[in-house]
């Protein structure tokens, strides 16, 4: 018996022919290679369709196996290029994901270490500091979370005096060790008592054989906070108390150092101050310091830069002197206020943000 495949070449050729087309779009089909692989196991694998094919040359004589031999070799030799050539485009399309997936972009700028930069109120602070240093006082550091005593009672202000008002606070609900109610200072004024005291102490010796009390003359700046919030006021501020004691320290001396110190401050001699009359617990007399420019945008108006007064006798004795004996002025600054005015900002909240855009603006 003759196979049909054998009786009718044309027809052979025509079944090979799509044999390398049903491998052409079976290859194209195939996604990864691992499909790819399949795809050619079902043409050229053991059992594959071609590999059958060529089985069957087997029952054929001599002549019929040489020449369908022949064309059936040929079509597996097209499908092997077909397979060796989508292997290329699979591999290469392979290639070029990873190229992509691991890209360079060389045209990204490098991460350089920043360079950090001071605060403008930690620079107004540094130039209190030094100003006032190099007129011989020293710099105190406090708590922000004060007792009650310090921030209100030992400043003249007892409990349930409404001036306490004042200066609404943040309280916390805890005491001391010694029992004391405590709060976030509502301004740097404890620092009077603290420090003096800390002097009375260590001078008690000396002072107990006769000798006279070294001047107290400090600063003490740092954070204080109110329940307070606008352009100008933030519930976080900051102030410089300035404190200075002695047996002859009057309203005077207050208005010399002032004066020096806002005009090296803003480096102008072209600077008024004006002492309003005000009321505080802890001073009498008592004064709001206003400071007005001759000329820049801020000319003419007056703005006000400071609290400050003789110190009251009660907190004199508060800090465990007579106050017969010593005497001396006070005043309390805030340094927002000044930075403000020395770079004109209009709102304080800007400090405050931590907007880099702004803060990057002052180094
Ligand atoms: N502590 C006052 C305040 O915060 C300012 C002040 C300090 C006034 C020292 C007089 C003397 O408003």
């Amino acid at each position: 018996m003759r196979g049909g495949l054998f009786v009718f070449p044309a027809t052979i050729m025509n079944a090979l022919e799509q044999l390398v087309e049903s491998a052409r779009a079976d290859f194209a089909a195939a996604g990864q290679p691992a499909e790819l692989e399949n795809a050619k196991a079902r043409f050229l694998g053991k059992t594959g369709r071609v590999t059958e094919l060529l089985k069957g040359l087997a029952a054929l004589p001599p002549d019929a196996k040489k020449a369908q031999g022949a064309e059936i070799n040929q079509a597996k030799q097209r499908i092997e290029t077909l397979l060796a050539e989508r292997r290329d485009q699979l591999g290469q399309a392979e290639l070029e994901r990873q190229l992509h997936a691991e890209a360079l972009d060389v045209t990204l700028p490098g991460r350089r270490r920043g360079t950090g930069g001071l605060h403008p109120v930690s620079r107004t602070m540094e130039r209190i500091e030094a100003i006032f240093g190099s007129m011989g006082f020293d710099v105190a550091d406090g708590p922000e979370i004060e007792t009650d005593w310090y921030n209100f009672t030992a400043l003249n202000s007892p409990e349930n005096h409404p001036a306490r008002s004042m200066q609404d606070t943040f309280y916390v609900d805890m005491k001391d060790a010694e029992g004391r109610w405590l709060n976030l200072r509502t301004h740097t004024s404890p620092m009077q008592v603290r420090y003096a005291r800390a002097h009375v102490a260590r001078h008690a010796a000396a002072m107990a054989r006769g000798e006279p009390m070294p001047e107290i003359r400090v600063i003490a700046p740092g954070r204080t906070y109110r329940v307070d919030s606008d352009a100008t006021h933030s519930p976080m501020f900051h102030q410089c108390e300035g404190l200075w004691i002695g047996e002859n320290v009057s309203f005077k001396d207050l208005k010399a150092v002032f004066s020096a110190f806002c005009r090296r401050f803003f480096e102008t001699d072209e600077l008024q101050l004006r002492f309003r009359p005000s009321f505080f617990p802890f001073t009498e007399p008592s004064a709001e310091i206003d400071i007005a420019f001759a000329d820049g945008p801020l000319k003419g108006s007056w703005l006000e830069v400071s609290g400050a007064g003789q110190v009251h006798p009660n907190v004199v004795r508060n800090f465990g002197l007579d106050p017969e004996r010593y005497i001396g002025f006070a005043f309390g600054m805030g340094p927002d206020r000044l930075t403000m005015l020395r770079y004109g900002v209009a709102d304080l909240r800007l400090f405050f943000d931590g907007d880099l855009r702004f803060l990057s603006q002052f180094r």
